[in-house]
């Protein structure tokens, strides 16, 4: 019996429906806790047999694995015995692939026009700054995707002048370089950079290319160059080195103790100095999200009340948790870091090197 699928594109509109399908995860349980699509269940394809009695046989299911492959077999068990079961295209990996476009509001008057292009699976945030003139755009941190900008763009009549990395990513491909190339763009990167071609420096030309008031704050501690952008004081974007509820990981190189308390230091010395009613961006989500959240973000005020960060009075006691809590790593950073840094993708399958989940905050 051929199997029905499903593709994650056709998935995510039900999700945002109002009749959504149960989501079937059929991994072992290990897989499915370090990584899934919220609201799933969980029932690998060796209990299925003994527990599908459980399961609503007038709602769709919808059975996923991390490739579209594993789950086939359980969802012709399902569709044997009578539930309405499509498999779902590219399992996880094919998950990782959807994006869904938030508009982001300003809390102060500005004329940018902001949005927050989210890529649930993976939790990855980029963003698409329209300029004061509605014909141009900047994209910030975009994920491997290129055609999630493009098409918005293009379908907007608004040129991209501008793509911005703000600092070397482990966790995913970045698109920055290809995205600027195909684009006719610049490509910027913080100063600092050690990436083994050319670019311009953030700090010597985003002022120019937007028009508007532009501050770069240096924020090392995540990486090395690592930066934050304040832009016509209404927007903070806050890459991987503040998150709304944590803060990023400074623990994926040496001196794990000593890049803590330089994150420590960038967060509260260098961030929380700028005004409240900023609209705090960060490069990733926590987890993993669904359709319709809407944005992940919030006023650097209430940021500065909240964050898990205010558990730690100095910057030793932050350095000593951190050494004593390790996180799991994520999956093929270094290979991932070596494709941005050298900028060359070439023959990699890049959804199977991002195949896993976000890892790049700390859990405080
Ligand atoms: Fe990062």
């Amino acid at each position: 019996m051929k199997n029905e699928t499903i593709s994650p594109a056709t998935l995510l509109q039900k999700l945002r429906g109002t009749n959504p399908p149960l989501l079937l995860d059929v991994r072992n349980n290990s897989d499915f806790q370090s990584w899934h699509i919220p609201g799933s269940e969980n029932m690998t394809a060796s209990d299925l047999e003994q527990k599908m009695s459980q399961l609503d046989k007038d709602r769709e299911i919808v059975t996923i694995c991390a490739r579209g492959v594993s789950s086939k077999g359980s969802a012709e068990l399902l569709s044997k015995n009578g539930y309405q079961t499509k498999v779902l295209e590219g399992g996880l990996k094919g998950w990782n692939t959807v994006y869904e476009i938030v508009e982001i509001k300003p809390v102060t008057l500005s004329y940018l026009e902001v949005f927050q292009v989210k890529r649930l699976g993976k939790g990855c945030l980029s963003y698409m700054v329209v300029l004061v003139d509605k014909k141009h755009a900047i994209v910030i941190d975009p994920s491997q995707h290129l055609i999630k900008y493009t098409d918005y763009l293009n379908e907007h009549n608004i040129k991209i002048v501008a793509v911005i990395d703000t600092h070397i990513h482990a966790d995913h491909i970045s698109a920055g370089r290809l995205l600027a190339e195909q684009e006719s763009a610049t490509y910027l990167l913080p100063k600092k950079s050690a990436v083994s071609f050319p670019f311009q420096s953030l700090e010597d030309s985003l002022r120019g290319i937007v028009g508007v008031e532009t501050q770069i704050i240096e924020t090392p501690g995540h990486t090395n160059e690592s930066v934050c952008i304040v832009l016509d004081k209404s927007f903070l974007f806050t890459s991987d080195t503040l998150f709304v509820e944590s803060v990023g990981r400074s623990d994926l190189g040496q001196e794990v103790a000593h890049n803590a308390k330089i994150l420590f230091h960038s967060v509260i010395d260098e961030i929380f100095k700028f005004d409240d009613k900023l609209v705090v961006l960060p490069a990733h989500n926590q987890k993993t999200m669904l359709p319709g959240e809407g944005a992940y973000s919030a006023m650097l005020g209430d940021i500065k009340k909240k964050n898990d960060i205010n558990k730690f009075n100095t910057d030793d006691e932050f350095a000593s948790f951190i050494k004593e809590h390790p996180s799991p790593t994520p999956p093929n950073y270094s290979k991932i870091k070596e494709i941005n840094k050298s900028g060359e993708r070439s023959d990699n399958d890049l959804d199977e090197l991002e195949l896993g989940g976000n890892r790049c905050s700390v859990s405080l």
